[in-house]
């Protein structure tokens, strides 16, 4: 028997277990804290094992708790030589402190063993050492690679410049770098969803010419940008519903959809927009799906393959660092 650990955004501990009873039913239900829940598997965990779970953010071998970095040192497999501390609730009060402190005891515990650094490389082995206060630290490995941020605790760092109008710059900084995008200046990206502006705006900043759809107001700052090569935004003050084709550019790179619409409609919306950009060379859509009840959460496996049912054959999904009660699909052709 062995353990798998899933790291989370604390209060999503609910949409983890559940997600795992509904789909991975191999994994038994073993502990769970804010942040932390782990799983029984039967048999030995690979350090690759599959992400039991797209609200999980880091997922891997649980090797279970050590009190000291002597103990942690003897536990922890010398292959893994990237050292992942993190806190099970990062906003706690001490914890940004807890995890220098731990992270400076391991390395000077042996100072040739960790590599410097944190960013982890595809097919490193990674030492996750999970920390909260007054707690013995949790142990586990994963190996690094496709789907997963190589930062600690999946952490994707975005710098979102102050005069960003919504927190959506960074959900699509976050999924741009999460799936290696390859968003460029020149091209155009229609947005459904786009007020007040912060996904536009990022998209803007890259030279990306932006049609946003929305019956809300966009940020008259966003709407005034001008970005590399002359890209702008433009606003359609419409809903996906009432928006037609003849009023979007004919060829389109990006799709973007960020509505306040539950995931079958939003989706029912979309299969009237994009097989005509699909003929045209359509990239790729990032869709934030609003998973606000247990309902559409249980629906996702449907929910993706009906992303897949509009012609796009690679349909990934995650809880970026940025989402909370809603989950970032990544569509491509
Ligand atoms: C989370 S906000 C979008 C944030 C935006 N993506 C940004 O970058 O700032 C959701 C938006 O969906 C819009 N919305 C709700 N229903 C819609 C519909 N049927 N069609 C288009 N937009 C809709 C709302 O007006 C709201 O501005």
């Amino acid at each position: 028997m062995g353990f798998v650990f899933a790291i989370a955004e604390p209060g999503s501990e609910g949409a983890v277990k559940d997600d795992v009873a509904h789909t991975r039913p191999a994994l038994r239900l073993a502990f769970s804290r804010p942040g932390l829940v782990t799983f029984k598997i039967d048999g030995e965990v690979p350090d690759d094992v599959p992400r039991p779970t797209p609200w999980a953010r880091v997922w891997g071998a649980s090797l279970g708790r050590a009190a000291s970095a002597a103990e942690t040192l003897a536990v922890l497999p010398a292959e893994a030589r990237r050292l992942h501390v993190l806190a099970r609730e990062p906003d706690a009060e001490g914890a940004g402190a807890l995890v220098a402190e731990v992270d400076a005891a391991l390395r000077a515990g042996d100072a040739t063993r960790f590599a410097d650094g944190v960013v982890a490389q595809h097919g490193e082995l990674v030492a996750d050492v999970i920390v909260a206060p007054d707690e013995a630290w949790m142990l586990g490995v994963h190996r690094h690679g496709p789907g997963r941020s190589p930062w600690p605790r999946g952490a994707i760092p975005v710098e979102v410049p102050a005069d960003a109008p919504s927190r959506a710059y960074a959900k699509i900084e976050e999924a741009i770098a999460w799936a290696g995008l390859p968003v460029a200046a020149g091209q155009v990206a229609v947005e459904i969803g786009s007020a007040p502006g912060g996904a536009a705006y990022a998209l803007v900043r890259r030279g990306v010419t932006v049609w946003g759809v929305d019956p809300g107001a966009m940020a008259p700052a966003v709407m005034a940008f001008t970005g590399p090569g002359g890209a702008r935004v433009h606003h359609l003050v419409e809903t996906l519903a009432s928006v037609r084709w003849e009023m979007l550019p004919r060829a389109v790179d990006w799709l973007l959809v960020d509505v306040n619409l539950a995931p079958p409609v939003a989706i029912h919306g979309l299969a009237r927009l994009v097989p005509a950009w699909k003929k045209k060379k359509l990239r790729g859509a990032v869709l934030t799906l609003k998973m606000n009840d247990v309902a559409m959460r249980r629906g996702l496996p449907t929910w993706l393959e009906r992303v897949k049912s509009l012609g796009f054959a690679d349909v990934e999904v995650t809880h970026l660092p940025s989402n909370r009660h809603e989950l970032c699909v990544v569509a491509r052709p």
